[in-house]
């Protein structure tokens, strides 16, 4: 396998077997021709680089039937909302023109529209570039690619102050072509933001199953760093984020601009991310050992609720979950259903594993026994939803 930056050769470490789309809910008439790959991951201790192996097309994964909407999750709205207003405050005190990356729904594009600033969006999924279209915002279906920059945008060579995105760096392959565009479009005081979900939280959590197609990279501030520099950028800021189960955001800028100097806690940072073998194999092959041992207790665990006679459900048809259920090889003999609150999920199948998912307001009348919390990352926000029931949660991650 090749480093997707570098080129150079690395080694695979971890197989988890063959993978569904993760957000690739279905019918039953789809069931025999579900497309399949292998799911594996190498690391490149060059770049210090954790990404998967195989992967399928963005083109197969981010497409009409694309069923992630951002304003799916309170949270995830306030969450934005306060994104943009952090970008404002240390970066764009002057006003200016932001691209955003991925901008699904236009969640956050809304934001730095209400605050005057000049926005437009790249977002492939006709599903989701609908909605944001629908609320008059500027939105280019398109995936953002060095050729449908100068396509789009020729005549902001250079003429761009923020380039945003959150939760779709990490979903680039070709990371090389996106730098490019975003090379054409900054202004040289120009700077590029975007969070993505954190190597070292997965690797604290155990948290596995932020692993899958659409996860291509899994980024530390010690990969960042390296791959920016590469392209005459640096990276000059890394703030932690509770989000997706512990992110990190991260700012790029152009390696020439003086005014931006680094932010004196990045060397701390990048200390603590050596202690924790962030940097290299070793933290590789402890996170193997772990995920390895939490399949075997996942099992465990449900084949001793199952044993009882006693009913699991599922809460959040998440991409998360596609990785855990084919991993651990869960199917619907353990969880009866999956409840889910996206009307393009409902009433179809799990990936894979054809678990049927149903619609949420199907839970109040039907409480099981137990829930498997896939949505663990919304913890705070579903608990407070679901004070009601009485049964028990729990999930393959700490709650
Ligand atoms: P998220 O963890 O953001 O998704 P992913 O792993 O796909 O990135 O969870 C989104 C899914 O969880 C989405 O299908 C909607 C569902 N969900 C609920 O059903 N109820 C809820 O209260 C929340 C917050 C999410």
């Amino acid at each position: 396998m090749r480093c997707k930056i570098t080129k150079s050769k690395i080694n695979e470490f971890m197989n988890f077997g063959q993978m569904p789309l993760a957000n690739g809910f279905l019918n039953k008439e789809e069931f025999k021709d579900e497309f399949f790959y292998k799911m594996s991951v190498g690391f490149s201790e060059e770049i210090s680089l954790f990404q998967l192996n195989d992967h399928p097309s963005p083109q197969k994964m981010f497409n009409e039937k694309y069923p992630f909407f951002t304003s799916g999750s309170k949270f995830m709205i306030n969450h934005f909302s306060e994104y943009c207003t952090w970008v404002k405050n240390n970066y764009l005190k002057n006003g200016g023109k932001v691209i955003e990356i991925g901008s699904n729904d236009g969640t956050m594009m809304q934001f730095f529209n209400n605050f005057g600033y000049e926005i437009c969006g790249f977002e492939p999924s006709k599903s989701a570039a609908d909605i944001s279209k629908s609320k008059n915002l500027n939105t280019f279906e398109e995936f953002f690619t060095e050729n449908n920059v100068k396509d789009k945008l020729k005549n902001s060579k250079y003429k761009i102050d923020a380039i945003v995105a959150a939760n779709v760096i990490c979903h680039v392959p070709n990371l090389i072509d996106l730098i490019k565009g975003v090379d054409y479009l900054l202004t040289k005081k120009g700077v590029f933001i975007f969070e993505e979900p954190y190597l070292g939280s997965m690797y604290e959590k155990t948290s596995y199953d932020q692993i899958y197609d659409e996860h291509i990279f899994i980024f530390s501030i010690s990969s960042i760093m390296k791959i920016f520099e590469l392209f005459n950028f640096k990276l000059v800021e890394a703030v932690p984020q509770i989000t997706h189960g512990g992110s990190m955001r991260y700012v790029i800028a152009r390696k020439e601009n003086d005014e931006i100097v680094e932010n004196l806690n990045l060397q701390k940072q990048l200390l603590h991310e050596k202690k924790k073998n962030l940097d290299n194999i070793d933290g590789c092959l402890s996170f193997k050992k772990n995920c390895e041992n939490s399949k075997l207790n996942l099992i465990e665990k449900i084949t001793s609720i199952k044993k009882k006679g006693k009913i699991i459900c599922g809460y959040g048809a998440t991409s998360k979950s596609t990785t855990v259920l084919n991993y651990c090889d869960i199917g619907e003999e353990s969880i009866d259903c999956i409840y889910d609150t996206t009307p393009e999920k409902i009433n179809k199948f799990s990936p894979g594993k054809h678990i049927p998912i149903k619609d949420f307001k199907e839970f109040y009348s039907n409480y099981p026994d137990y829930v498997y919390l896939f949505a663990w990352n919304h913890k705070e926000e579903i608990f407070k939803k679901e004070s009601d029931y009485k049964g028990k949660w729990f999930s393959h991650v700490e709650i």
